[in-house]
């Protein structure tokens, strides 16, 4: 069956994994890529699918409702995959209304034209899917004693942006609840990989290390964090989507707990080997810092009914995801000294103009 499917934020990091795993795919779904392409929205990531025909671009804030109706209209569009998001824990803590603005008002933005173009339809929600990307994080915090969030856990989010995500689940679930429309929420944890914003701790250190640079790990670097490799999530996100029931809530998860101190470590010794310096040389650029405001003590994921019920399951390691990744970065150095500088910004911003 042919599809046409907007996913939006797909010049992110996880959404230009999901556009690449698509468009290569299916060659006879139309795949509309709807991003702002904000700070962290670069086409870069997207350059070896670019030219394809199943493949469109287009610069759009979320937050236009107008605008993501009218292309609705014009793209017959039957599916949503909604990754946009701001996504950074800390900018939240300095910024909570941009957070409140893109992740709570453009997720209602999104619902509510997907909605009017679909009721205008003589088969109404038949064949349509509204699925939405979450975190763990609305869960909140759990203490060092082995338990999982499961789908029955109760929302206990704690930064701006695990608040702003919270709020965006319900909004999708009292879409699903009042106008029968077909959603999905999954809610995942930590992803990295290729393509990552280096801001984030993985690329954020692989570069610091590569550049001799202080590598900041806030508090004791005892919190613990549930790692999964970017492409096992993009390939849950094309099983859920295809195959996942409507009104579900599936958490993704890799069973695969490392606290920072321990991930800082094995990024000291993975690049240190890769560059061919003595393994752990680095180490010393390990710097203790102030904690994060209302920094959540561990975020661990059981993902057993996916698994169960769809039959998905994470393929990598997270030792040799590590090493493929730490080897991405070090061989994609214009990449990372790009987005950096900033540079990708500038050249966008005269390619493309907002709608
Ligand atoms: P990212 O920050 O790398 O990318 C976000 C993308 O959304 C960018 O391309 C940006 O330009 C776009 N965007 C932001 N605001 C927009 C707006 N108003 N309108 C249109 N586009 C906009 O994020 P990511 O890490 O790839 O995360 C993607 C999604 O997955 C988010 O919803 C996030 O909450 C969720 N998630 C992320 C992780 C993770 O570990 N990174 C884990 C679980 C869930
Ligand atoms: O759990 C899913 C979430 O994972 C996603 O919803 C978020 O979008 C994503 O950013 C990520 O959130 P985290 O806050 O866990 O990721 P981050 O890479 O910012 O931090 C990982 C851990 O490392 C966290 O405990 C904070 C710590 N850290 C982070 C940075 C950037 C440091 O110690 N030093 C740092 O410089």
């Amino acid at each position: 069956m042919s599809r046409n499917i907007i996913i939006t934020g797909g010049a992110g990091f996880i959404g230009s994994h999901v556009v690449r795993l698509f468009v290569n795919k299916y060659p006879e779904y139309k795949i509309i890529n709807l991003d702002k392409l904000t700070y962290a929205g670069n086409l870069a990531n997207l350059c070896d699918v670019e030219q394809k025909p199943n493949y469109k671009f287009v610069r759009m804030d979320i937050c236009d409702y107008e605008g993501v109706l009218h292309l609705m209209q014009e793209e017959q569009v039957d599916g949503i995959i909604h990754l946009a998001a701001e996504s950074h824990v800390d900018r939240s803590i300095k910024d909570p209304f941009t957070f409140a603005r893109t992740n709570v008002m453009g997720t209602l933005a999104l619902l509510q034209a997907a909605k009017t173009y679909w009721d205008s339809l003589p088969e109404k929600y038949e064949g349509k899917r509204f699925y939405h990307i979450s975190t763990d994080e609305v869960y909140g915090a759990l203490q060092m004693d082995g338990t999982l969030f499961t789908e029955d856990t109760k929302y206990q989010p704690h930064s701006p942006y695990s608040a702003a995500k919270a709020s965006s689940d319900h909004f999708v679930r009292a879409y699903h609840d009042t106008y029968g429309m077909p959603t999905i929420v999954t809610n995942c944890s930590n992803n990295y990989g290729p393509y990552q914003f280096p801001e984030k701790l993985i690329p954020l250190f692989i570069n610091n290390i590569r550049h001799r640079r202080p590598l900041p790990v806030y508090g004791k670097g005892q919190n613990v964090r549930d790692w999964l490799y970017v492409e096992d999530h993009a390939r849950a996100i094309d099983t859920i989507f295809h195959r996942g029931n409507v009104a579900e809530t599936y958490n993704i998860g890799g069973f695969n707990e490392w606290k920072n101190i321990d991930i800082v470590r094995l990024l000291v010794a993975t690049t240190d080997r890769l560059l061919g310096r003595p393994e752990g040389a680095d180490e010393d650029l390990i710097t203790y810092v102030t904690d994060r405001a209302g920094h959540d003590l561990r975020y661990a994921i059981d993902s057993r009914k996916l698994q169960r019920e769809l039959g998905w399951e994470p393929s990598l390691q997270f030792e040799e995801g590590i090493e493929k990744t730490v080897r991405w970065y070090l061989d994609n150095q214009e990449w990372l000294d790009n987005v950096t500088s900033g540079e990708y910004e500038k050249y966008y911003e005269n390619m493309y103009s907002k709608r």
